[in-house]
């Protein structure tokens, strides 16, 4: 199939132009000024941007008791392409195990969209480590580790993440941290409870941004200690970002991205009544509107890399899930759906506010994050050569974020009431056409996996 996409201004990270693009089977085969090639499809985007498919580098569709493959036709529909899910690892298998088992069972057939695995160590026998530096015959690039979460399997001490860090190095892999200090906050999660402080709201108080900066600087003097480079997953505070940006200004390979709901909630959602604060119960939490503008801040400036949407579509939703939690708030599952307001919330919250540029916003949420999971330029560019994912985007559609036409699965929409301007009005995967205004029209069970190649973004410059 052929498709040739006139009169669109393009936009690229660092670019911004009128041009018609040739589409030949899955690629981009010709991009330039009025083109006359023949097409079997010729499609008018006069009046629309067109931008590469979102890159969302942090979901989940397989952990923290999500719903799975089977509803990532919502990440299409809202102009994301690819999604780099965190593939859990069960008690006693080995991480490339648990890798391919996951592709068998989760994602073949049942997956929408396309998608880049990071790894993700439970289980932290010494062979298990053994294995990172292999990941990438798989496919696999990144292998998150976390700090946080004490008592659980996802919980790893420093020594664990000093050794993935160096053994990762050699062989390009990206470790990723989620950091927050989880001494600290056991304690005064232990304090709060005790005290009846046991209301959603209490969250932010148990988990305060020194928590997530110390923890952070942590990382980054381990990740110095083994000379590796790091990635810090859902910074969500300016502490956290200064400690990244001040440690990369002084030549250390460290980088982070943020979260759509980092930057627009406030810890004031935790405080909402009739336990509607759970909706928003997710780690690290939402803070206040100062670390929210630090954020935007450092996406204009590069200090944060990119936006992931951390997507956690809880199977039971609110109703089932969050409401387990009632009456102590550390019990409350984490996670809030969002692959689908990712693109849409950047977009009306950063470019149409005047906080970043449209440039910027094709890289933090399409360039960037292709890049860090070792998939660009396959992905995440709009160029010769690259995957023929492609958002036409109607600039001038207005509409609201409600639950109603979400189609995420649960019954709840974090951004509920949220003004949006802008809609995909048509993305292609691969070359064809999979939705449609808000509507998926591509085949079910369509994605595949994209092989992820080491030595990604936060290599760059590491000898
Ligand atoms: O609250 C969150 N972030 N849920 C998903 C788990 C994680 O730590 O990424
Ligand atoms: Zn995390
Ligand atoms: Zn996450």
């Amino acid at each position: 199939m052929s498709i040739l996409i006139k009169n669109g201004t393009v936009l690229t990270a660092t670019d911004e132009y009128k041009a018609d693009i040739l589409v030949e089977g899955e690629k981009i085969v010709t991009i330039g000024t009025n083109l006359n090639a023949k097409a079997e499809e010729i499609v008018d985007a006069t009046g629309k941007y067109v931008f590469p498919g979102g890159v969302d580098e942090h979901v989940h569709y397989a952990s923290f008791g999500s719903l799975g493959y089977d509803t990532t036709h919502a990440a299409v529909v809202a102009g994301t392409t690819t999604i780099a899910d965190f593939v859990p690892q069960p008690q006693g298998a080995g991480l490339k195990e648990s890798v391919l088992m996951h592709i068998e069972n989760q994602t073949k057939g049942k997956a929408s969209v396309d998608y880049v695995l990071h790894g993700l160590i439970m289980d932290a026998r010494p062979e298990v480590f053994e294995e990172i530096p292999t990941m990438p015959e798989i496919g696999v690039a990144s292998v998150k580790l976390f700090m946080a979460y004490k008592g659980t399997p996802y919980y790893v001490a420093d020594d664990a993440i000093f050794n993935a860090l160096r053994l990762a190095k050699d062989a390009g892999v990206t470790i990723m941290v989620h950091a927050e200090n989880a001494d600290i906050i056991d304690v005064l999660t232990k304090e709060l409870v005790e005290q009846g402080k046991t209301d959603p709201k209490y969250l932010a108080e148990a988990r305060p941004v020194l928590t997530e900066a110390e923890a952070t600087s942590r990382a980054i003097y381990l990740a110095r200690m083994a000379d590796a480079p790091i990635f810090v997953v859902h910074v969500t505070c300016k502490l956290a970002m200064e400690v990244i940006r001040d440690a990369y200004r002084k030549g250390i390979p460290a980088y982070g991205e943020t979260c759509t709901h980092y930057l627009v909630l406030t810890e004031e959602n935790l405080a909402k009544p009739n336990f509607e604060g759970a909706k928003y119960v997710c780690m690290p939490p939402l803070r206040s509107q100062e670390n929210l503008d630090a954020m935007w801040e450092a996406l204009r400036n590069n200090w944060l890399l990119a936006v992931g949407s951390d997507h956690c579509a809880l199977d039971g939703g609110f109703e089932k899930a969050k409401r387990k939690g009632m009456g102590d708030f550390s019990k409350i599952p984490p996670g809030s759906p969002g692959v689908e307001n990712r693109l849409a919330i950047v977009w009306t919250y950063g470019v149409e506010k005047g906080k970043i540029s449209r440039q910027r916003f094709v890289e933090v949420c399409c360039t960037a994050p292709a890049k860090i999971c070792g998939i660009y330029p396959q992905k995440g560019q709009i160029a010769i050569g690259s995957d023929a994912d492609i958002v036409i985007f109607d600039p001038n559609w207005k509409g609201t974020i409600s639950v109603k036409n979400s189609l995420h699965g649960v019954d709840y929409n974090a951004y509920e009431g949220f003004e949006q301007i802008g809609r995909p009005e048509k993305v292609y995967l691969r070359g064809k056409l999979t939705a449609e205004n808000g509507e998926f029209v591509g085949q079910f069970g369509q994605g595949q996996q994209v092989k992820a190649q080491p030595f990604g973004l936060c290599y760059e410059g590491v000898k």
